[in-house]
C-alpha cells in the first residue's frame, strides 16, 4: 500500500474523515509518498453519529508500521473551533501545514418533501461549513508562508443531479464554489484549491439497497470502483508538480480521470425593446428548449461501465 516516492516529501496534510473509505487511502498514499499526516476522523457512523478516535488511530498506526509520520485527530469538522485544533496539531506536531484535504462526509438522504431540519443541516454542517471552517483554520499559515493546497471532495450528486440528497447535493455543489472562490482569493499567496469528484466502493455508498436485479447489477459496478483509485490524484495535487492547476474540478472512477465542466452561459436571446411575459414565452423558449438540460442523475451522464 505505501509507495516508496517522495513527491510530497515533508508536506504536512491534515486530512479530515480519514479514518476510512477515501480518506484513509489519501493518507496512507500521501505518507507513502512522504508526507506528514494529520489523520482526522471523528469515528462518526454514516450519518454523523457518535464518536471514535480508535478510527483515526488505526490508520496513524498502519502508516508508522510501513515506515511513515502521522497523528491522528478525532475532532469534528463541524465545529469551529475543533477545526482550528486540527490544524494547530499540524502545526504544533510538525511545525507547518502545507494541505488540507476536505474529505470528511456523511450522508442523510430523505426525499426532499420529506426532509426535515436536522437532516438539511447535520449535511451541510459537515460538507459546507466543516469546508469553511477547516480551510479558513489553514488560511493564516497559507497566508503568511506564501504557499498552500486546497482539495475538497464534491459529488456528481451536486455537480449533476441524484435523487433523495438535497441536503447532500446542494453542500457539495457550494463545496465547488467556495473552492473557486478560495482559488481566486488567494490566488496572491500563491495558494491552490481544487475539487475531486470521486466515485468509490466505500461504507457511504454500501447501504444502496440490492434488492432487484438491476441494483444487484448496480451495485457490482460500484464494487470495481477501489477506493485507493482516487488517491493518485490527490497526491499530485498536494504535491510541487501542481503548481499551475488551481481552481479546478475533476472527476475520478477507477482509472479514469475527469476534468469536469464549469458553468457558462450556453445560448443567449436579447431583444432591443426588451421582454414581456409573452414574448418569453413565444420566441425565448422556443429558442432554447433545445439545449435544456434533462433532469440527468449521475447515472445518467456516468452510464458506461468504470475503466
Ligand atoms: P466514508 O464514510 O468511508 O468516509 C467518511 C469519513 O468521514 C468517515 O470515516 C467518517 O467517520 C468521517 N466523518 C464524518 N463526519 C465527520 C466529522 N464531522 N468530522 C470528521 N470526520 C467525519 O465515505 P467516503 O466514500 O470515503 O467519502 C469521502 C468523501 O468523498 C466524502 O466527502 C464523500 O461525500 C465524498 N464522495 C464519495 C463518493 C463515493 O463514491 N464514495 C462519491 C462522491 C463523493
Amino acid at each position: 500500500m505505501m509507495g516508496t516516492g517522495d513527491f510530497v516529501k515533508d508536506k504536512v496534510v491534515l486530512v479530515t474523515g480519514a479514518g476510512g473509505g477515501i480518506g484513509r487511502d489519501f493518507a496512507l498514499a500521501l505518507a507513502g509518498e512522504g508526507a506528514r499526516v494529520v489523520v482526522n476522523d471523528l469515528g462518526a457512523s454514516v450519518s454523523g453519529e457518535g464518536q471514535d478516535l480508535s478510527r483515526a488511530q488505526s490508520v496513524v498506526d498502519e502508516i508508522e508500521t510501513a515506515g511513515g509520520i502521522a497523528v491522528a485527530n478525532g475532532d469534528s469538522v463541524a465545529d469551529w473551533d475543533a477545526a482550528h485544533r486540527m490544524v494547530n496539531q499540524a502545526v504544533d506536531t510538525f511545525g507547518r501545514i502545507d494541505c488540507v484535504i476536505n474529505n470528511a462526509g456523511i450522508l442523510r438522504d430523505r426525499f426532499f418533501h420529506n426532509m426535515d431540519l436536522d437532516e438539511w443541516h447535520a449535511v451541510i454542517d459537515v460538507h459546507l461549513n466543516g469546508a469553511f471552517y477547516v480551510s479558513r483554520a489553514a488560511a493564516p499559515h497559507f497566508k503568511a508562508q506564501q504557499s498552500g493546497v486546497y482539495i475538497h471532495m464534491v459529488s456528481t450528486s451536486g455537480l449533476i443531479g441524484n435523487l433523495g440528497q438535497a441536503n447532500y447535493s446542494a453542500a457539495k455543489l457550494g463545496v465547488a464554489a467556495l473552492s473557486k472562490s478560495i482559488a481566486m482569493d488567494m490566488a496572491r499567496f500563491k495558494v491552490r484549491s481544487n475539487c475531486i469528484s470521486p466515485f468509490a466502493w466505500s461504507r457511504m455508498i454500501g447501504a444502496i439497497p440490492t434488492e432487484t436485479p438491476e441494483q444487484q447489477e448496480r451495485v457490482e459496478r460500484l464494487q470495481k470502483m477501489e477506493t485507493s483509485k482516487i488517491a493518485p490524484l490527490a497526491v499530485f495535487l498536494a504535491s510541487d508538480a501542481a503548481t499551475e492547476v488551481t481552481g479546478q474540478i475533476f472527476a475520478v472512477r477507477a482509472n479514469e480521470i475527469f476534468l469536469m465542466s464549469q458553468m457558462r452561459p450556453l445560448r443567449g436571446m436579447h431583444t432591443a425593446e426588451g421582454w414581456t411575459p409573452q414574448s418569453v414565452a413565444e420566441r425565448v423558449v422556443p429558442a432554447l428548449r433545445a439545449s435544456f438540460y434533462k433532469l440527468d442523475r449521475s447515472q445518467d451522464v456516468f452510464d458506461w461501465d468504470p475503466v
